[in-house]
């Protein structure tokens, strides 16, 4: 492993984002809890730089979590922000009040002196748009620190020690509301660090495949193509490690996007020549959904059918040592919990998590150091088509999940048709790539209208498009009335059987993406 920079969470909400903003930077970097974090760790990790995230919890409380004191003797660049500037503070002599104004939101600093952070973006004497979400501040600084911006809130919003290159802000760099937020976190791992930054996905790659051919050997990988993304990628990568060792298998539920399984099949035989095991299995599962309306009893069925025919089309085709899925990083971040507690099942997703026990195979995750568009960003260095590569994402249980009610392959049959008309507009409306996710529905619900002197009785269909950083929240997505005014004309005239189109305007929470 090259150069790589620690990330020590104390359990912020988007310590993700210091990771991403390092990993923009061109430099790797991993997050791992506080807790874990002491002097056996930090030998084998060998990081170039250690950052200390934000977090809820109080210095000025008693148990609150301390970085090990490990971290301050490594010998490298250190870099607090907002809790982890203030455990840092405390912890190496200095001392940190709970604040008698708290600061949250927009706030601006006055740079008060230069320092290495700042190069070439702040100079003393400005003023600086930051974000801030603080109760508790530095009152007095540890030998060695000199304070380099203030804020109203904050008498020492940034503080340095150049001897021993450790830093501290009060404010969040990672969010972008923070506008010279990335840059600052780019000074201080290439400036202050002396990272090259040439942590790439094409030097990734290389590192990828050789990991993968070190963990197989001549072993055999199955891999459960579902045509989206990560799955893909994940396919590709194992296919230029390891070759004709790779099985891959796709099972058409019966339940995908119009022409999707064709779109694979044709990908990965055609394009990539590679072996494909296709299973048209949609009779079985249509009739194992039969008269089932309950949403969490059509996601135990779909995932229970899933397993049965992946299990045995696996077996035809030879066995296999191991399964490859497609995790990623923000699965694998082991979070500090901050509430504790177990929490709320909303939707049990399905994926082929009860695999691996059952066919007693070993599990190979090729992209599980890896975010969403990072995964993105790997398919096209693998020449996928963008087509693939910007697909919106699309649940496990596919068009089970957009059919409240019943299944039926006739209900499926117009649910497709009215969601490609939806995404044919928004493809060219030039609004796809701006979307997370956009589908259909269709609603168990019969509305009465008018076509030509005809009276009819027929399914309201939903349309459903959000913005989303990662799925967890969402926002609907703000169409222009005039365009949804399109689109609903169209599938009311093209697709028989729907005579009604409402918009669904829910942002996640309350609602949830998916309307099951
Ligand atoms: P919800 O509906 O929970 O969805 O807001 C959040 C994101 O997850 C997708 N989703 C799934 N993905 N298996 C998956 O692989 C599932 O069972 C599943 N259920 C929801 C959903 O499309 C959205 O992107």
């Amino acid at each position: 492993m090259g150069e790589r920079v620690l990330i020590v969470d104390f359990g912020s909400q988007v310590t993700q984002l210091i990771a991403r903003r390092v990993r923009e930077a061109g430099v790797y970097c991993e997050i791992h809890p506080f807790s874990r974090v002491a002097a056996p760790f930090l030998a084998d990790f060998a990081p170039r730089a250690i950052i200390l995230s934000g977090g809820p919890a109080s210095v000025t409380e008693g148990l609150s979590p301390r970085a090990d004191p490990a971290v301050f003797a490594a010998g490298v660049p250190l870099l607090g922000i907002c809790y982890g500037q203030q455990t840092m503070v405390a912890q190496l002599g200095g001392r940190v009040e709970a604040g008698h104004s708290r600061e949250f939101g927009r706030a601006y600093v006055d740079v008060v002196d230069d320092c290495e952070l700042f190069a070439g973006l702040w100079a003393k004497g400005s003023r600086e748009p930051v974000w801030m979400s603080h109760g508790d501040r530095v009152t007095a600084l540890p030998a060695g620190f000199r304070s380099v911006a203030t804020s109203e809130g904050a008498p020492f919003a940034a503080i340095a020690d150049d001897g021993r290159r450790f830093y501290g802000l009060q404010f969040h760099p990672e969010v972008v509301h923070t506008p010279h937020g990335a840059a600052l976190l780019g000074n201080f791992v290439h400036r202050v660090a002396g990272c090259r930054g040439d942590w790439t996905m094409a030097a990734f790659r290389d590192q990828a495949i050789a990991r993968i051919r070190a963990q197989v050997g001549d072993g055999r990988v199955i891999c459960g193509l579902s045509g989206g993304v990560d799955s893909s990628v994940a396919a590709v990568l194992l296919h230029e490690a390891i070759g004709e060792q790779l099985i891959c298998v796709f099972i058409d539920t019966g339940l995908l996007r119009r022409d999707e399984a064709a779109e694979v099949v044709s990908v990965f035989r055609g394009h990539y020549n590679m072996p494909l095991v296709h299973r048209d299995a949609g009779a079985v599962f249509l009739e194992r959904l039969a008269g089932v309306i309950d949403p969490e009893a059509k996601r135990k069925i779909i995932g229970a059918t899933f397993i049965d025919i992946f299990e045995a089309e696996a077996e035809r085709a030879g066995g296999a040592d191991f399964l490859a899925q497609g995790t990623l990083y923000p699965d694998v971040i082991e979070s500090v919990s901050v509430a504790g507690g177990p929490s709320v099942t909303i939707k049990s997703h399905h994926n082929v998590g009860g695999l691996p026990e059952r066919m007693r195979l070993k599990l190979v995750e090729p992209l599980r150091e890896l975010f969403k568009d990072e995964v993105r960003m790997l398919g096209r260095e693998l020449g996928l088509p963008d087509r693939l590569v910007q697909r919106h994402p699309f649940p496990g249980p596919g068009l089970a999940v957009r059919l409240p009610g019943e299944v039926t392959a006739e209900k499926a049959e117009l649910l497709r048709r009215a969601d490609a008309i939806f995404i044919e507009e928004i493809r060219l409306a030039g609004l796809y790539d701006a979307i997370w996710q956009a589908f259909a529905v269709l609603l168990p619900v019969r509305s009465v209208g008018v076509m030509g002197d005809a009276r009819t009785y027929d399914h309201v269909c939903a349309l459903r498009a959000v913005t989303s950083s990662d799925g967890m929240t969402a926002e609907s997505f703000a169409f222009e009335h005039g365009f949804l005014a399109r689109v609903a004309g169209r599938i009311v005239n093209e697709v028989r059987g729907i005579n009604r189109v409402v918009y669904d305007v829910t942002s996640k929470p309350p609602g949830t993406i998916e309307w099951e």
